[in-house]
């Protein structure tokens, strides 16, 4: 019997077994009918549909539909039980002990279904090391696979307000004062981070190229310089700014500029919390006289300070 025949016979049964059957039993008839198709074990979408209509009807509007309706994908008609497994017990008891439900396994368990299929997709790259996945964060946290895609116009609405509900003080941070405007949804976490993991620290995106992924948007920072200001590379753009939003302008990680660069720019010990790499720069000639106001702005000269083309000593 083909699919389409079995849900005539299930209306067909509807209408003349109204006085005879309870609707309990109608329902294990039409299922039994529709298991003659399935592999042991299965019920098929169509089953479930008769009692999880809501569920069905928002289903068949997400992506994940493909899955039931291409035959290549080995779940044809019966998609549900692609993350649910075999249901056909359960559409006979109800009961909930007889239907895996993901919510209620450990995460990692609950993931493996999900990377069945999801192993060879690009944004996965990274996803065994990435944080979420190390810290209990299913996939399903962040993923509703039942709903109809949800308009592409509120999409860095959306996920800033998502990631925000673990991240409330990375999310607070962008309420400073000097900041990228994620308060306006003009930048989204996953500008800068890949919440499936990459092999950054803090799951920082890179850009094409394997740099920084501040690049991808702050393109004139972008060398190779003739003059490098050895930081920018080596230690990357965080050593000098505090990316998700800071008191001081230009979102430098010290009030002021003197400060900020004679940490690197002096033989005095570098105060707690900053990384000393060791590869410290050198101190500035005698004239640099510091109780002058004038040489604590060092960028009034030193414009170039992310690499220069022509000048050594990044002044232009
Ligand atoms: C005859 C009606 C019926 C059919 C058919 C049916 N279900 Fe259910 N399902 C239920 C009921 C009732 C519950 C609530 C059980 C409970 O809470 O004890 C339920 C619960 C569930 C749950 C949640 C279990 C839990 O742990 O809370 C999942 C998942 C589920 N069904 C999936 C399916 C899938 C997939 C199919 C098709 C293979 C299906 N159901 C077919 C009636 C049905
Ligand atoms: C891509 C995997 C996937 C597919 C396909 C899928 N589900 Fe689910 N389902 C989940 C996950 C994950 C959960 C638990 C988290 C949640 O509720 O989103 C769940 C939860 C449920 C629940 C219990 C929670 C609730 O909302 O009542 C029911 C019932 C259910 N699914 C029914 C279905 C039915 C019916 C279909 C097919 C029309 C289906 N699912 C298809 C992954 C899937
Ligand atoms: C049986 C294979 C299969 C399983 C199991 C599966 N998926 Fe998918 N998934 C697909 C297919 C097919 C698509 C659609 C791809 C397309 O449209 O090109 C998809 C699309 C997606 C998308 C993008 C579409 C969207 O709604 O945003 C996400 C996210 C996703 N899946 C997450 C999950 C999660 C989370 C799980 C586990 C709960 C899961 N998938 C389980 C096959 C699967
Ligand atoms: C911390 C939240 C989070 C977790 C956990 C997570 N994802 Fe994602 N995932 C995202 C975000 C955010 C996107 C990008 C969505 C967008 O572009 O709108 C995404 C995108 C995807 C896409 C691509 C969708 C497309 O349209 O191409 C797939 C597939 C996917 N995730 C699957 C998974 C799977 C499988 C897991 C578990 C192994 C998982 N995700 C875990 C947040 C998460
Ligand atoms: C359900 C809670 C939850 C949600 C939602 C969530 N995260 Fe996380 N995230 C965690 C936990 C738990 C950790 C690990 C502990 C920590 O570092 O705070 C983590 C760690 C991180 C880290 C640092 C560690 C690393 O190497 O990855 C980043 C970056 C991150 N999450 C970004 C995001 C982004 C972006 C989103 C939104 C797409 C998001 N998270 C959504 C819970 C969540
Ligand atoms: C402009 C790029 C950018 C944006 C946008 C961004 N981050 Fe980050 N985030 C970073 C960088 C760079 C680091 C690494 C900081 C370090 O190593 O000192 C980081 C670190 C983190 C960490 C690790 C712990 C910590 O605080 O250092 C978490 C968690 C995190 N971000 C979450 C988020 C969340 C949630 C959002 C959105 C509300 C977000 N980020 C938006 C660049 C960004
Ligand atoms: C998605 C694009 C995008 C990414 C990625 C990005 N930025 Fe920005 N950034 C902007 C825009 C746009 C502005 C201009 C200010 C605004 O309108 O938000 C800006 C401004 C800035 C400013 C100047 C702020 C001021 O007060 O003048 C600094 C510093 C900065 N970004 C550093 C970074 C660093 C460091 C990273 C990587 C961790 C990064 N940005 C990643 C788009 C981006
Ligand atoms: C050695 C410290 C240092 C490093 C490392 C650094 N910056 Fe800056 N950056 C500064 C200073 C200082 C200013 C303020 C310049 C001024 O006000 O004249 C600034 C200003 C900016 C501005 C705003 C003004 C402008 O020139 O557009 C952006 C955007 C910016 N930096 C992005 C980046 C990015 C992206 C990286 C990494 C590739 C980076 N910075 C690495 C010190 C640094
Ligand atoms: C994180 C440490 C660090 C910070 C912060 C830093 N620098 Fe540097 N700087 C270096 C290193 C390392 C070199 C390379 C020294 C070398 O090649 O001998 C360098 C080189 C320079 C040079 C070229 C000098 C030369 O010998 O080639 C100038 C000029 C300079 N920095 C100015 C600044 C200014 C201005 C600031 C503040 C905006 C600043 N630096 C912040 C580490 C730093
Ligand atoms: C009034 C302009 C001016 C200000 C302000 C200024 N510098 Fe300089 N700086 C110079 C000049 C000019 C040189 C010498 C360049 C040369 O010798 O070719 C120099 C040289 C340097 C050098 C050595 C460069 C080399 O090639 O060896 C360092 C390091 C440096 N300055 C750091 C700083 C720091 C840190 C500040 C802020 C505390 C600062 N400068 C403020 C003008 C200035």
């Amino acid at each position: 019997m083909g699919f389409e025949g079995s849900s005539i016979m299930i209306r067909a049964l509807h209408l003349s077994g109204r006085a005879a059957a309870s609707a309990a039993a109608l329902l294990l008839f039409a299922t039994l009918c529709l298991a003659q198709e399935m592999p042991p074990g299965y019920a098929g979408t169509e089953s479930c549909a008769l009692c999880h209509e809501d569920i069905a009807n928002a289903f068949a509007k997400n992506r994940h539909a493909a899955v039931g309706k291409e035959k290549r994908r080995g779940w044809e008609a019966r998609a549900c039980e692609s993350c649910h497994g075999p249901g056909l017990k359960h559409t006979e008891t109800t009961s909930a002990e007889d239907i895996r439900n993901p919510a209620k396994l450990p995460p990692s368990q609950a993931d493996s279904s999900c990377l069945s299929c999801h192993t060879m997709q690009p944004t996965q790259v990274g996803r065994v090391q990435g944080s979420h996945a190390q810290n209990q964060v299913a996939c399903a946290t962040c993923h509703s696979v039942h709903t109809p895609p949800q308009a592409a116009q509120n999409r860095a609405a959306r996920l800033n307000a998502q990631c925000a509900t673990c991240h409330i003080s990375q999310r607070a941070a962008f309420n400073r004062p000097h900041g990228h405007r994620l308060n306006q949804n003009a930048i989204h976490c996953t500008d800068c981070h890949n919440p499936h993991g990459t092999q950054m620290t803090a799951s920082l995106r890179l850009s094409t190229g394997g740099e920084p992924g501040c690049l991808n948007c702050h393109n004139d920072k972008r060398g190779p310089f003739v003059f490098e200001h050895a930081p920018v590379r080596l230690e990357g753009c965080n050593s000098c700014h505090e990316p998700h939003g800071s008191a001081n302008p230009r979102m430098l990680t010290r009030p002021n500029m003197a400060q900020l660069c004679l940490e690197c720019h002096s033989n005095i010990a570098l105060p707690s919390g900053r990384t000393n790499t060791g590869a410290l720069g050198g101190i500035p000639p005698a004239f640099h006289d510091q109780l002058n106001p004038r040489f604590r702005n060092c960028t009034l000269c030193h414009q170039r300070v992310h690499g220069s083309h022509i000048n050594k000593a990044l002044l232009r």
